[in-house]
C-alpha cells in the first residue's frame, strides 16, 4: 500500500472519533515571539500580471475569468472528485476542463506503465546539470503521455535537508541551497518543455515531518486525537529564509513553474498556507510569481483567512472523499458575499491557475485522454485501464543516473573496480527482489509498504513511482553465491569463508509522514557487515539510503575495504551498480550531504517532537544547516559534503578570476528580488564574474570528476557553494579547464535590515577543489 492509500486508511479511522475537520484560524499569535523580523503579513494578495513570459495567456484568462458566474470561479479553484490525486473544477460552457494533478518526485504516481526514476537526491549526487535537466524532461514526457496536466513535482527547497533526519530529504536534491536552485531550475524547466506543467514544493520551511499535519495522528510521534495539534511552526528568521529556503524557490519561479504548493508547517506561527507575508509578499511580490499557490493535501484550515494570505487553489478541497475535510467550495461563497474576502481576490486566483495551462497550449493541445483511474483505494490492474508511455531511452538514462550518482566513499588499495575477483559472494536482502514490488501480485500489494524486504530503488509516500521492473544488484551481479537473508549468521558465514570477496548490500529506508529515528541501518545492517568483515578480508559495502548513514562502527574494519553510497536509484538499481563494481564506469557521484560521525555533529534539534499543542521548531541554526555548520564550527565529518572517490585522481591548478558581464539570459519568468546596484535595466542573475581551474586527469583511467567552488563572505560564518562543473570522461593525462560563471545572486547575501540583496564590502575568498573540505585552490574577488 503506498501513502495515500495508507493515509486515506488513517484517516478514515480516524474519522471514526471525530466529526468533520473544525475550521481553525490563524491564531492571532498574542503571546508568541515571532522571529520575523522584516516580515510584514500583507494584504491584499498582489495581483498577477501575467510577468514578462505570459502575457497574452494571461489576457486570454482574464477573458474567461470574465465570464464566469462567482459560483464557477470558486469551483475552478476548489479541488473536486475526479479520477486523479487531485482535480480542479471545470466550467465546461468556457473550454475549462477539469485538470489532472499527480504525484510526484520520481515519476507519474500511482499508475502503471510508467518509469521509475532515482530520487531527486541522487541525480544531485551526479552533479550534472545535463542528466538533472534530461531526468526532468523524461519525467515530464510521461506525465503528459499518461494524460496529466499538473505534475505535483519537484521539491525545490522544501525539504532542503536542514535535518539529517528528515523524512523526505530523499525526495529533494542537496541538502544546499544553491545546488537545489540549480536543481530545481533544470528540473523545471526540463518537465516544463516536455508539456507538464510543475508544482514547486512544499513552500517553505516544511523540514520535518513530525507533527507536520494534524491528521498524521497514527504516526508513531502521535499523541493527540485527529485534528487536535497544530502543525509545526518552522520559525524562520529572514536571513535563512532568504540565503537558504527560498532560493530553491527563487529558481523554481524563474524557470516558471506553473504551481507552487505551499506546505502543511506553519511558518512563524502562521500556517503557510494562509502566510500573508511569505505567499502575498515574498512570493507574488518579491519572487514575483505569476502562477497559482496550491495547498498541500490537507494544509487548508479555514476559508476566507486562506484566500486572503494568498492561497489560490484548494487542495483536495471537496474531492477526495471528505476525508481531509472539506474546504472552500460552497463554504467560501458567503465570505466573498459578505465582503471578507473580496470578489477580486477569487478572480485573481482564478487567473493564476488559468495563465500557465494557458500558456504552454495545454488548453489547445491538452495531454490525451487516459482512462485510469488513480484512487489509491481502487487500483486498476487490467491492461485496458492503463498504458505504457515509457521511451526506451529513459531506461539507459535512468541507468546513467545511477551509475554516475553512485558515490565511492571508501576504497583501499584498488579493491574496486573487481577485475577477475574469483569467488564472490553477495549477501544481504538489499541484493535481492522485492516481492512486494513486482507486479504480478495485484492489488494492494504491488507497493511496498514502508520498510520493505528486497533492494530499496526508492523511499516511501507520495514521492514513490511504481516500477515497471526493479532490477536488482544480483540479478545484475548474476552470481550463485548469495544469501537475502541478512540475519541468517550462520548461513552467511558459510558463504562468505569461502568467498575472495563479498558485496554486502544495506539499506535505510525513509518515506514520507515520519522521520528517521536514527542514522542507521536498518534490518540490523551494521552487524551484517561485521559479521560479514570477520570473515571475509574483502568485503565491500554498497548502501542503499535516502539521507546520511552513520558508519563508525565499520568504516574503519580493515576487511571493510570499499564503500559505496548508492542513493536511491530507480528500476535500473542493480545494472547501474553492476557498472561501477566492475569498472565499466568509474563512480563519479559526490554527496549531496554531509556526513558525519554522530549525529550530534549536526545542528541540535533539528527535530521537534514535545507532545504540545502548539509545536515549534526553532531554526536557531539560522543559515548554518549541513557543511555550512561543519565549516563554521570547524567540524571535520567523516565524508563531507561534495565527497567522493573516483577509480582515477585529479590535480587541481591554475585558478583565474576573472569579471565579466554577461546579461541573465535563462530567466523565464522576471522577478522584483530586491538588490543594491539595481539600476532599471540590470539583474540579479546576470554574470558579473567567471572563475576556472584546471583540472587534470592523474590517474590511468578514463573518469569524471565534480569541481566545486565555495564562496567565504567577510565577517560571515562558513562557506557557501556558488558553483560546479562536471568535467566528463576526462582521459589520462587530460587537462581541462572548470569553468563557474558567478552571478550577483551568488556574490551577494541578504540585509535584513535594507531588506535587499547586496555585495558585501571586502574580499570574498573564492575556493575551488573537490569536496567541501579539499578546496585545493584560492582566490579572491571584491567589487
Ligand atoms: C504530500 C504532497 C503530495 C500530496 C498529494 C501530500 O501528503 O505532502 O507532496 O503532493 O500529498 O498526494
Amino acid at each position: 500500500m503506498h501513502s495515500t492509500a495508507l493515509s486515506l486508511l488513517t484517516i478514515a479511522l480516524a474519522l471514526f472519533t471525530t466529526s468533520s475537520r473544525g475550521k481553525i484560524s490563524r491564531r492571532d499569535d498574542a503571546g508568541l515571539t515571532t522571529l520575523s523580523d522584516n516580515s510584514p503579513q500583507a494584504w491584499p494578495a498582489p495581483n498577477a500580471t501575467g510577468g514578462n513570459a505570459w502575457t497574452d495567456a494571461f489576457s486570454s484568462a482574464q477573458a474567461l475569468v470574465a465570464q464566469m458566474t462567482l459560483e464557477e470561479k470558486i469551483t475552478v479553484i476548489t479541488g473536486q472528485s475526479g479520477r486523479c490525486v487531485g482535480n480542479t473544477g471545470a466550467v465546461e460552457r468556457l473550454g475549462v476542463h477539469a485538470l489532472c494533478l499527480e504525484d510526484g518526485p520520481a515519476g507519474v504516481r500511482p499508475v502503471q506503465g510508467v518509469s521509475q526514476f532515482p530520487a531527486g537526491q541522487a541525480v544531485a549526487a551526479t552533479w550534472d546539470r545535463n542528466l538533472i535537466y534530461q531526468r526532468g524532461y523524461a519525467m515530464g514526457q510521461e506525465f503528459f503521455d499518461q494524460g496529466v496536466n499538473i505534475a505535483l513535482s519537484s521539491v525545490t527547497g522544501g525539504p532542503l535537508g536542514r535535518s539529517p533526519r528528515g523524512g523526505r530529504n530523499f525526495e529533494g536534491f542537496f541538502d544546499d541551497a544553491y545546488g537545489t536552485g540549480e536543481a530545481a531550475y533544470l528540473t523545471v524547466k526540463g518537465m516544463q518543455d516536455a508539456g507538464v506543467l510543475t508544482t514547486a514544493k512544499h513552500y517553505v520551511g516544511y523540514e520535518q515531518e513530525t507533527f507536520r499535519n494534524a491528521f498524521n495522528n497514527l504516526e508513531s510521534y502521535s499523541v493527540f486525537p485527529v485534528n487536535v495539534q497544530s502543525p509545526i511552526s518552522s520559525n524562520i528568521d529572514n536571513k535563512a529564509l532568504h540565503e537558504v529556503y527560498l532560493w530553491g524557490f527563487a529558481e523554481a519561479v524563474r524557470a516558471g513553474t506553473g504551481y507552487v504548493m505551499c506546505s502543511y508547517n506553519e511558518v512563524n506561527q502562521t500556517h503557510s498556507c494562509a502566510n500573508a507575508y511569505t505567499q502575498n509578499n515574498i512570493l507574488k511580490g518579491e519572487l514575483n510569481f505569476q502562477g497559482g499557490i496550491m495547498s498541500d493535501w490537507g494544509g487548508v484550515w479555514s476559508d476566507a483567512e486562506f484566500i486572503n494570505g494568498g492561497l489560490d487553489i484548494c487542495m483536495p478541497g471537496v474531492g477526495f472523499g471528505g476525508v481531509l475535510g472539506t474546504m472552500w467550495g460552497d463554504s467560501l461563497f458567503p465570505y466573498v458575499e459578505n465582503g471578507t474576502v473580496a470578489e477580486s481576490r477569487v478572480d485573481d486566483a482564478v487567473v493564476r491557475l488559468l495563465t500557465p495551462w494557458i500558456f504552454p497550449g495545454q488548453s489547445v493541445n491538452p495531454p490525451p485522454a487516459v482512462t485510469w483511474n488513480a484512487d489509491p483505494t481502487f487500483y486498476q490492474t487490467d491492461d485496458a485501464y492503463w498504458r505504457d508511455v515509457r521511451k526506451v531511452e529513459t531506461m539507459a538514462l535512468i541507468r546513467q543516473i545511477g551509475e554516475d550518482s553512485s558515490t565511492l566513499l571508501k576504497n583501499v588499495n584498488g579493491t574496486l573496480p573487481l577485475g577477475t575477483p574469483g569467488v564472490i559472494a553477495v549477501i544481504g536482502s538489499d541484493a535481492g527482489s522485492n516481492e512486494l514490488s513486482t507486479l504480478e501480485g495485484q492489488g494492494v500489494a504491488q507497493f511496498p509498504l514502508w520498510n520493505i524486504n528486497g533492494t530499496l530503488s526508492l523511499g516511501g509516500g507520495s514521492g514513490w513511482a511504481i516500477p515497471p521492473y526493479l532490477v536488482t544488484p544480483f540479478e545484475a551481479i548474476n552470481y550463485l553465491y548469495a544469501v537475502f537473508n541478512g540475519t541468517a549468521y550462520d548461513a552467511i558465514n558459510a558463504t562468505v569463508e569461502s568467498a575472495d570477496v563479498t558485496i554486502v548490500f544495506v539499506s535505510a529506508f525513509t518515506r514520507e509522514g515520519e522521520d528517521r529515528a536514527t542514522l542507521y541501518l536498518d534490518h540490523e545492517g551494521e552487524t551484517l557487515i561485521q559479521t560479514v568483515a570477520a570473515n571475509c578480508s574483502n568485503t565491500i559495502v554498497v548502501i542503499h539510503a535516502g539521507g546520511p548513514i552513520l558508519v563508525e562502527e565499520w568504516i574503519d574494519n580493515p576487511n571493510v575495504t570499499a564503500v559505496i553510497a548508492a542513493h536511491f536509484p530507480g528500476q535500473e538499481s542493480g545494472d547501474a551498480i553492476a557498472s561501477v563494481l566492475f569498472g565499466d564506469v568509474s563512480p563519479s557521484g559526490k554527496l549531496p550531504y554531509t556526513i558525519g560521525h554522530a549525529l550530534d555533529e549536526y545542528p541540535p534539534d533539528t527535530i521537534v517532537d514535545d507532545p504540545v499543542l502548539e509545536p515549534q521548531a526553532y531554526f536557531n541554526e539560522s543559515t548554518l544547516i549541513d557543511y555550512r555548520w561543519f565549516s563554521a564550527y570547524n567540524i571535520t565529518p567523516r565524508f563531507e559534503f561534495g565527497y567522493g572517490l573516483s577509480y582515477s585522481t585529479f590535480s587541481y591548478s591554475n585558478i583565474y578570476v576573472q569579471d565579466v558581464y554577461e546579461a541573465d539570459n535563462s530567466t523565464i519568468q522576471q522577478k522584483n528580488e530586491p538588490f543594491e546596484g539595481y539600476d532599471g535595466s540590470n539583474s540579479l542573475y546576470d554574470i558579473i564574474t567567471e572563475v576556472t581551474a584546471q583540472v587534470t586527469n592523474t590517474g590511468d583511467v578514463v573518469a569524471c570528476e565534480v569541481a566545486q567552488l565555495y564562496a567565504t563572505f567577510p565577517d560571515s560564518p562558513g562557506i557557501w557553494l556558488r558553483g560546479f562543473d562536471k568535467l566528463k570522461t576526462l582521459a589520462p593525462g587530460e587537462t581541462r579547464t572548470a569553468t563557474f560563471s558567478l552571478r550577483r545572486k551568488d556574490l551577494s547575501l541578504w540585509s535584513t535590515e535594507r531588506q535587499l540583496w547586496y555585495i558585501p564590502d571586502g574580499a570574498i575568498q573564492l575556493q575551488v577543489g573537490a569536496s567541501s573540505t579539499k578546496l585545493y585552490l584560492t582566490a579572491s574577488w571584491s567589487q
